[in-house]
């Protein structure tokens, strides 16, 4: 006999900075109840802890949120939905003001203001930051307490979300979990998926490799749209010391001046764009690639840039590099560009409302329209807290019940070996440069995965990453086909589990 449990307000499954914000949300001034659901304990396995850059938005009297919802389309390459970016730039100021009032430790002035910084593609200094690259840990530390001291919301750890409840309609009436290693059915009017990006899909990710397309899997594979998945965001600078994942580099660094050289010390960005070490993080990304894959090597100097400040400024590279035994402050930091955020995710609209009554995504996991093609830099946590919020606002408003779940099956796990071998694959394939033919390999790859072990969420999701790219014959932000170098017209994917291979097979 299985554990079931019925709650009043959402179930939601992933306590990053989406999740939880929309867990704080959805009972704030509502007379609701909700539950989070976390595979790991709080503060780990989500990528919000480990963000370094800090949050971006218009804090200074010399910015707009007009200026920055500029520079996220121009980044965002084409695919930017204007209106989310709009909404995510004026909502920007408060949202960060609301962290820091629940005790987000953001450095300040002696004015009391926030202290900006600069990143690639930014056109003003407008990251907020803490501690140098410690905003997410300090971010998610208040929030987290800002939940435990919440008694309408529980908190389950060890839960792991097997299969979305669907009643005969297609409405989404709960989840089917593991809690503490026992399958437990729980029902609830609304289900907000933050269950964050694709990186653990990859070999070479800056985010926890629990972190592995699971929500955008569920969600496809319950018949949900999905829209650009095609679109992954690889960081130019993960630190190449060979751990899994790779420890982050923070693009904060080149803002404050540290070049990038090969194994000669030539500062090899000039040859790839006069914006030079800012230049897009895509442009970047396939610069070091470049440099790499020529067997010249690449990495990050900020020995002048930074210096005998790094142990305080930079604290966390600091000590990434310094437990490999390179000392930033006198040597070059090896680097690899490295999986670090999916642009695309389930589709949403402004209020985090998924195409099937009752499901909900924000954060890494959604695609509200905000990130376009490329992500520009320290948008991520910004999202996650605007939209994590509206999201759990309006599925805490969801007063449908919906009928009885039609299945309450779990569906099948991708086994470890497995899982290593497509990671493998993907980063080979469906990396920095794709072409027909490695895309095509995978996708033999990833069939033969399904036809041995079934519709598991993480194949689903790597399947949509692969029929999307192999249908975008284009290049185009995150997404580079060497063998379609050019920019066509700029149209968004969306697609449904089935309809995502008739989208590639008529495009090949
Ligand atoms: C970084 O610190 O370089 C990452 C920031 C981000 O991805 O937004």
């Amino acid at each position: 006999m299985r554990n079931t449990l019925a709650f009043d307000g959402p179930v939601i499954l992933g306590a990053g900075l989406a999740g939880l914000t929309a867990a704080l949300s959805a009972t704030t001034g509502a007379a609701k109840t909700a539950l989070v659901l976390s595979p790991t304990p709080l503060a780990s396995g989500c990528s919000s802890a480990w963000a370094q850059g800090g949050m971006a938005a218009a804090l200074s009297g010399d910015d707009t949120p007009e200026l920055h919802a500029a520079d996220t389309i121009a980044a965002g390459a084409g695919l930017c939905d204007p209106e989310a970016v709009d909404l995510l730039t004026r909502e920007g100021p408060q949202a960060v003001r609301d962290l820091a009032a629940l005790g987000a430790p953001f450095d300040r002035k002696a004015d009391d203001g926030f202290v900006l910084s600069l990143e690639a593609a930014h056109s003003a200094a407008r990251v907020a930051r803490v501690g140098g690259d410690g905003a997410g840990a300090a971010i998610m530390a208040a929030v987290i307490a800002a939940v435990r001291a919440t008694p309408t919301i529980e908190v389950r750890e060890n839960a792991r979300a097997r299969r979305l409840l669907q009643d005969a309609t297609g409405r989404v009436v709960g989840v089917l979990a593991d809690v503490d290693g026992a399958l437990v059915e729980i029902r609830s009017p609304s289900v907000i998926l933050a269950t964050g990006g694709v990186g653990g899909l990859y070999a070479v990710t800056t985010t926890p490799a629990q972190v592995r397309g699971e929500g955008l899997g569920l969600a496809a594979l319950a018949g949900a749209m999905i829209a650009d998945p095609e679109f992954v965001q690889f960081h130019p600078t993960a630190i190449d010391i060979g751990r899994d994942p790779a420890p982050l580099a923070t693009e904060a660094l080149r803002g404050e001046g540290a070049i990038l050289r090969n194994a000669d010390g030539r500062a090899f960005m000039v040859d790839y764009h006069p914006s030079k070490e800012l230049a897009p993080r895509d442009v970047v990304a396939r610069a070091l690639h470049a440099e790499r894959t020529a067997g010249r090597g690449a990495f990050l100097d900020a020995t002048q840039a930074v210096g005998a400040h790094f142990p305080h400024e930079f604290p966390a590279v600091f000590e990434a590099c310094m437990s490999a035994g390179i000392d930033p402050r006198r040597q070059m930091i090896p680097v690899t560009p490295a999986v670090h955020y999916h642009m695309g995710g389930v589709a949403t609209d402004l209020d985090g409302r998924a195409s099937l009554p009752g499901l909900y995504a924000a954060g890494e996991c959604a695609s509200t329209g905000v990130q376009g093609a490329n992500r520009l830099a320290s948008n991520s946590l910004l999202e996650a807290a605007v939209f994590g919020a509206r999201a759990g606002r309006a599925a805490a408003a969801e007063g449908a019940t919906g009928g009885p779940p039609v299945s309450l099956e779990p569906l099948p796990d991708l086994p470890d070996a497995a899982l290593q071998t497509l990671r493998q694959a993907m980063s080979r394939d469906a990396g920095v440069l794709r072409e027909a033919a490695g895309l095509a390999r995978l996708l033999t790859q990833v069939e033969a995965l399904e036809a041995a072990y079934g519709s598991c969420p993480t194949v689903v999701a790597a399947r949509l990453i692969v029929d999307g790219a192999l249908a975008r014959r284009e290049s185009r932000g995150g997404h580079f086909r060497s063998d379609f170098p050019a920019t066509g017209e700029a149209v968004r994917t969306f697609v449904t589990l089935e309809s995502a291979g008739a989208l590639r097979r008529r495009a090949a």
